[in-house]
C-alpha cells in the first residue's frame, strides 16, 4: 500500500485534504490523474449499467433529503456502530474491528492492554453527519447528508417509472457523494466520510427476487472482469445473520484481495419490500406498482448493487500496479485498462527540433478534436518519457522522429507489451479509438 499511496502522490492521482494545514483526516483530494481514473470507473459503470440498457433509468438526487426519509429508512435508529473509547489514552475503535486495532501508546499493544489503560463500554454511534437547513441551528431543522444514494431512487421510484414509462422489472441508478462519519477510517482511499457511490436499485415483482439477486452478482462479477480485474483477486462473501444490515433478506459482498487482506469492493443486497412500504408508511403516500397488462398492484422488492466509486478505483490501482525490469532498467508501471487510463496517448517529439514539436503539436490536436485524452512531453531522455507514462497508466506512446518528416509515419509504443509500430500520421487517431473499443 505503501508504494501505491507514495505512486498516487507522486503522479497526481490523490493527494490528502487540506495538506497545508496538517490534513483533514481520511478526506483525499484527486489530482488531475486521479479525477479522471475516477471518472472513468464511473463512466464504465454507468455505460454497463443505463446506456447499454432499457430497463435502467439514470437519476440524480440531492444529497440533503427531507430528515423523515431517514427515519422511514431506519438510519436514524440503527446506522450505527459500536464504539469503543480508552477513558486513558481517549482513542476510540469499533467494538467489532477491535481484533486487529492497536493502542496509540508505546510500546504498540492491543486497546486496553497498557496497564492503566480501561476500555469503557461499547456504545451505539450514528454514523449520519448532521447539518442544519435554512438559518437557524435548532432540532427542527436538523438534516443529514445521505450516508448512501439509495434512498433517492426509492422516493422517486414511481416519478421515474412514470415519466420513463417503464415496467417492472426496472432499474434506477445513480453515481453520487455520500457521507458517513466513520469511526475508523483508513487504508487510504479504501475507507473514507466522504466517498461516491455507484448504485443501483432493480424493482422486481415479489418471488422473482431471488432469481434477480443471483442475475446481478453474476452480471456485476463480470462487469470487474470486463474492466481488467484479475478474477484470481475477486471472491464472494455471504454476510451471515449477524451481518447483514437492517434492510436486507440475503446480501453478498464482492471482495478484492487489497494488501492488507480480502475487503469488500462491492454490495448485492434484496432489500425486498423494506425500503418502499416504509416509505408508504412515513410518507402516507402509495408507492404501488400496478402492472399495465395484468392489472397486478404490488409494492415491489429491490434488489440492489451498490459499489464505492473511489474503492473500485483503488481496486483499479492495485490490480494494474507492477514493478519490473525492463533492458536492465527497473520500472513502475500501472497496467490499466485503457478504457480506465487517465491519459489514452502521450505524444513525444524525439527531438525538439527538424519541425518535430510541430507535428507533435498537430497530432495532440488531432486527438483532443477526437476527444481522446492525449498529452504531450517534450522533456528528457525519451525512456524517461516512457517511464513517466508508464507510471500515468498511459497506454500508449507515439512518437515522431526524423522518419516523420520523411513518410508521415510515426511509432507507437505499447505499454504492456513494449512493441514498438509504425503507423501513419493520419491514421493514429483511428488506430488508437479502434482499441479504446
Ligand atoms: N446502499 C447500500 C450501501 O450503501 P454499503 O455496503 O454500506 O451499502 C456500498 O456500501 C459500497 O459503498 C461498499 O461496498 C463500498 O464500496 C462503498 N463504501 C461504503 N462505505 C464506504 C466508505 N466509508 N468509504 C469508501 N467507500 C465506502
Amino acid at each position: 500500500m505503501e508504494k501505491i499511496v507514495s505512486l498516487c502522490k507522486r503522479r497526481g492521482f490523490v493527494f490528502q485534504s487540506s495538506e497545508i494545514y496538517g490534513g483533514a483526516a481520511s478526506v483525499w483530494d484527486y489530482g488531475p490523474l486521479g479525477v479522471e481514473l475516477r471518472k472513468n470507473v464511473a463512466d464504465a459503470w454507468w455505460s454497463t449499467m443505463v446506456h447499454a440498457r432499457d430497463d435502467i433509468e439514470g437519476l440524480d438526487a440531492g444529497i440533503l433529503m427531507h430528515p423523515r426519509v431517514w427515519e422511514a429508512s431506519g438510519h436514524v435508529s440503527g446506522f450505527t456502530d459500536p464504539l469503543l473509547e480508552c477513558k486513558t489514552c481517549k482513542k476510540r475503535w469499533r467494538a467489532d474491528h477491535i481484533e486487529d486495532a492497536g493502542c496509540p501508546r508505546k510500546p504498540s499493544v492491543a486497546p486496553g492492554a497498557h496497564k492503566d489503560c480501561e476500555l469503557g463500554e461499547p456504545r451505539l454511534f450514528n454514523l449520519m453527519f448532521k447539518t442544519f437547513m435554512g438559518p437557524v441551528e435548532e432540532d427542527a431543522s436538523v438534516v443529514y447528508l445521505r450516508p448512501e444514494t439509495a434512498q433517492g431512487s426509492y422516493v422517486n421510484f414511481l416519478n421515474v417509472q412514470q415519466t420513463a414509462r417503464q415496467r417492472v422489472p426496472f432499474g434506477i441508478a445513480q453515481v453520487g457523494k455520500a457521507f458517513r462519519n466513520e469511526i475508523t477510517p483508513g487504508n487510504f482511499i479504501f475507507r473514507t466520510r466522504e466517498f461516491e457511490q455507484a448504485e443501483m436499485q432493480f424493482f422486481v415483482k415479489p418471488g422473482s427476487d431471488d432469481e434477480w439477486f443471483d442475475y446481478w452478482l453474476d452480471q456485476r462479477l463480470k462487469w470487474h472482469h470486463g474492466i481488467g480485474i484479475r478474477p484470481e483477486k475477486l471472491r464472494q462473501h455471504a454476510h451471515g445473520p449477524n451481518e447483514l444490515a437492517h434492510y436486507a433478506k440475503t446480501a453478498i459482498d464482492i471482495e478484492y484481495e487489497f494488501p492488507f487482506g480480502w475487503q469488500e469492493l462491492e454490495g448485492v443486497h434484496n432489500r425486498t419490500d423494506f425500503d418502499l412500504s416504509r416509505h408508504q408508511e412515513y410518507s402516507g403516500k402509495r408507492l404501488l406498482y400496478i402492472d399495465p397488462g395484468s392489472g397486478e398492484r404490488f409494492v415491489p422488492y429491490v434488489v440492489e448493487t451498490a459499489m464505492g466509486v473511489g474503492r473500485a478505483a483503488l481496486v483499479a490501482l492495485v490490480d494494474a500496479y507492477r514493478e519490473e525490469e525492463v533492458e536492465g532498467q527497473a520500472r513502475v508501471v500501472l497496467g490499466l485498462d485503457p478504457r480506465l487510463a487517465p491519459i489514452k496517448a502521450a505524444v513525444f517529439p524525439l527531438m525538439k527540433k527538424f519541425g518535430q514539436p510541430e507535428i507533435a503539436r498537430e497530432l495532440l490536436k488531432g486527438l483532443r478534436t477526437a476527444r481522446i485524452p492525449a498529452g504531450y512531453d517534450q522533456a528528457g531522455s525519451i525512456g524517461r518519457r516512457y517511464r513517466r507514462q508508464d507510471e500515468a497508466g498511459t497506454p500508449w506512446c507515439v512518437t515522431i522522429d526524423r522518419q516523420t518528416s520523411e513518410d508521415r509515419t510515426v511509432t507507437i509504443r505499447d505499454r504492456d507489451t513494449l512493441a514498438q509500430e509504425r503507423v501513419g500520421l493520419d491514421h493514429v487517431v483511428g488506430w488508437i479509438r479502434e482499441r479504446l473499443g
